[in-house]
């Protein structure tokens, strides 16, 4: 580039300066990504107010309104490998399939995507995979048994393949969410993204990432295991990455303490918003 075209970009974000500082005192943000103050709450339509949905979440002036086209149902992790019975798969995580069931036909048919991002490795992920993770996800301690290991057969003969490799049967989502997800993504309301880490948006970018800004989509709510760590992870980048992030407990479930939950209950109303299925499903029926 030439030093000239540097002259023109910097003269033309001088000019644009003025516009970044909004003088209205309840708007925050710039026009390119600003959320408006109401009387008890806010608006995160960022100006379009077509078909906008307003939902009474629980916290002080937190009636928030939300634009349909830009938001969207995360659902983290609710594969067979954290849930199914016979892989030790947790039964506070099996629990909330039937309200994040409900969850996700509410966004569909209020033409909100529903995003699923699921651990999903290639050969490539298991060749930069770090120590600290390949020893956090060890079964007995040693590496031969971490990720991309056979982890052979459950009920006689079912071979549930290797440790969260992207395809193996152990990474497809449990139960009746893997129909959920098969028919969502034929049916094009929902969309699936592997992930090689515990957060779906982490680094420079991610495939969710990448659909997120391809979509404008700006509204983030939040559901799956574990609450404070893939699904922490995920709200936490998406936080850092000016998303708006609004964690929903009661699709969300862990096998740590309950003071881990207490942390990421404290930040996630800090970072956004908590709700529960309750305070947004009347509001998408
Ligand atoms: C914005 O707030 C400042 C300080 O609270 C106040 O002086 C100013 O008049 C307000 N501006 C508008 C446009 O309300
Ligand atoms: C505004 O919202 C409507 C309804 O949700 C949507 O169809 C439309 O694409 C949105 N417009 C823009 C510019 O995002
Ligand atoms: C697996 O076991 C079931 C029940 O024992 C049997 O009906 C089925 O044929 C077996 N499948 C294979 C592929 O061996
Ligand atoms: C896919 O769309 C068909 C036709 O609208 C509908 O009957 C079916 O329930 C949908 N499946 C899922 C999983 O969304
Ligand atoms: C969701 O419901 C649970 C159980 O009633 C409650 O403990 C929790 O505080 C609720 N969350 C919010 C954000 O209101």
């Amino acid at each position: 580039m030439f030093l000239s075209s540097y002259s023109v970009i910097l003269a033309a974000a001088c000019g644009a300066n003025a516009q970044l500082v909004n003088p209205n005192n309840d708007t925050f943000g710039n026009v390119f990504n600003f959320w408006t103050k109401t009387t008890d709450g806010w608006d995160l339509t960022r100006g379009n107010a077509t078909n906008a949905i307003t939902l009474p979440l629980p916290f002080p002036k937190s009636r928030v309104t939300i634009q349909p086209a830009s938001s969207a149902l995360v659902i983290i992790d609710m594969q067979n490998f954290f849930l199914h019975p016979d892989l030790n798969g947790d039964p506070r995580g099996r629990a909330v399939i039937p309200t994040t069931i409900d969850m996700i036909h509410a966004f569909r048919a209020n033409d909100m995507k529903v995003i699923w991002t699921n651990w999903g490795l290639t050969e490539f992920d298991l060749m930069s995979m770090p120590p600290s993770f390949i020893n956090g996800f060890s079964s007995d301690g040693t590496s031969s048994t971490s990720f991309g290991s056979d982890m052979g057969t459950i009920q006689g003969n079912i071979s549930v393949g290797r440790k969260l490799m992207r395809g193996s049967r152990n990474a497809q989502p449990f139960g009746d969410l893997f129909d959920e997800q098969v028919g969502g993504v034929a049916n094009g309301t929902d969309f699936y993204f592997n992930k090689n880490r515990l957060s779906g948006m982490w680094g420079a970018s991610t495939p969710m990432q990448t659909f997120l800004q391809d979509n404008l989509i700006t509204t983030l709510f939040f559901g799956g295991v574990n609450i404070d760590q893939c699904v922490w992870g995920t709200l936490l980048d998406s936080y850092y990455k000016g998303y708006d992030v609004i964690l929903v407990d009661d699709v969300s479930a862990t096998t740590s303490p309950a003071s881990a939950t207490g942390m990421v209950d404290f930040n996630a109303q800090l970072n956004g918003w908590r709700a529960n299925s309750t305070n947004i499903l009347p509001a998408l029926t």
